[in-house]
């Protein structure tokens, strides 16, 4: 074993870490997640096109041999154009009429069908031929004036570096906090399929949960994804159902989330994600899709060592940048001298370094009451803590406070 350079207190022999096999294997991938829906009748081209798809990530497709009733859940519409003049006129107005953006697809295409093609602004006219030269282009240019249109969410995702340390009591202040802070539309998504407790620790009352939308992705249109989950006012929660993990039926629509959370991301301002229990394959794609991770440790050796393994995986075998983690010390002390803040930056070579006190009161209330910590009398310690780590590392925009006329004449601190 090779063990130069470790550390004998937080520093882990070579053999604890694991490689996280074909998962990263990288496809040519779209900037944003595309559903598409392909009219085509032809099982053929059907095939020849699926082959193509495959090729490409953050690309869900479906086919269909004529335009369904209903749509709007997708992205884009291709229309292969193979035979009838008149059907495939009328589908292009169909789709126009509902400003669905829509691709032809087909070699020798009859002018007349050109020209409606062209007077209802079709994004894009590809023969067969060239198909595995183009599409990937044509689907990028169509990803791109999505993300022209819309604001897309980021993820931050918060971990625990062992169990217990406090990542959701964490997750549902950082929410809740941040939501009464700003206007923005922000999502709090329970990712622990066995103890899920963010419906409780908000008091919201959920009928509807992360593995039901996983049920019905194809249902979910922009309308659908926002009204489905749990809300009070600006801050909203996809729950998770207890023992949702067992369910081995059920957890064959994980292979949706990565399309769910893409939704998610494109009707929403900001994404907050309880990884309260640790990486594991089913919610892989959320740790993958996250620009920013909290990790959530204690003051001892042990809580240090799990989370010196999770930066090690998450860096070295998940291609995440060492940038993007910051640590949060929960039930942090000042009397606990043998391991300081700067210890622990140290130890876990994280430059960021956040911490939010111990206060057992105030967090029981918060966990097993639903009491919401904003409005908790009690002293506010936690709650000042919980908005400097917001007002330091989250992409939202916080409108200045006018200061008082007291704190004006006396120079007080502001209320956080
Ligand atoms: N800063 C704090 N001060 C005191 N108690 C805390 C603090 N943070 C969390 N707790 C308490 O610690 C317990 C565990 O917290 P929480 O459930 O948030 O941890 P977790 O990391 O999500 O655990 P799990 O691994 O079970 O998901 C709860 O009873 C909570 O009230
Ligand atoms: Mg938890």
């Amino acid at each position: 074993m090779n063990s130069k350079n470790i550390n004998n207190v937080v520093d882990l022999p070579d053999g604890r870490l694991t490689v996280t096999d074909n998962f990263f294997k990288k496809k040519q991938s779209l900037p944003v997640h595309l559903s598409v829906l392909v009219i085509c009748s032809e099982v053929n081209m059907q095939l020849t096109l699926s082959k193509q798809f495959n090729l490409i990530s953050n690309l869900n497709f479906e086919f269909n041999d004529k335009v369904p009733e209903h749509f709007s859940q997708f992205e884009l519409v291709i229309l292969a154009v193979s035979s009838g003049k008149e059907p495939c006129k009328l589908s292009i107005e169909k789709l126009a009429k509902k400003h669905m953006p829509t691709l032809l697809l087909g070699d020798g295409i009859d002018a007349d069908i050109v020209r409606t093609a062209m007077h209802h602004h079709v994004q894009d006219i590809i023969p067969f031929k060239d198909i595995e030269q183009e599409l990937f282009n044509t689907l990028t240019v169509c990803a791109n004036e999505i993300l022209k249109e819309k604001k897309v969410a980021p993820i931050i995702s918060i971990i625990n570096g062992k169990s217990g340390s406090g990542a959701s009591f964490i997750t549902s202040c950082l929410g809740e906090i941040s939501a009464d802070l700003c206007q923005d539309e922000i999502v709090l998504i329970d990712a622990d399929m066995h103890y899920g407790s963010l419906a409780d620790a908000l008091k919201l009352e959920t009928n509807y949960f992360l593995t039901d939308a996983l049920n019905e992705i194809n249902k979910l249109d922009n309308m659908a994804i926002k009204s489905m989950m749990a809300k009070r006012k600006n801050l909203s929660l996809l729950a998770s159902k207890a023992y949702a993990q067992l369910d081995n039926e059920q957890n064959k629509n994980f292979e949706h989330l990565e399309q769910l959370i893409w939704k998610i991301k494109l009707n929403h301002d900001l994404v907050l994600v309880d990884l309260s229990r640790g990486l594991d394959t089913l919610t892989l794609p959320l740790v993958l899709l996250s620009s920013q991770f909290f990790i959530v440790v204690q003051q001892n050796i042990v809580s240090l060592r799990e989370a010196k393994a999770l930066i090690q995986q998450l860096t070295n075998n998940m291609g995440i940048s060492k940038s993007t983690i910051k640590i949060i010390v929960n039930r942090y002390s000042k009397k606990i001298t043998n391991i300081t803040l700067n210890d622990i930056k140290k130890a876990l070579a994280i430059e960021c370094v956040f911490y939010v006190s111990n206060n057992y009161k105030l967090a029981s209330s918060c966990t097993d009451l639903g009491l919401p910590l904003a409005k908790l009398t009690e002293d506010k310690i936690i709650h000042k803590e919980i908005c400097t780590i917001i007002k330091q590392a989250f992409p939202i925009e916080i409108p200045t406070e006018e200061p008082s006329f007291f704190s004006k004449i006396f120079g007080g601190h502001d209320a956080i």
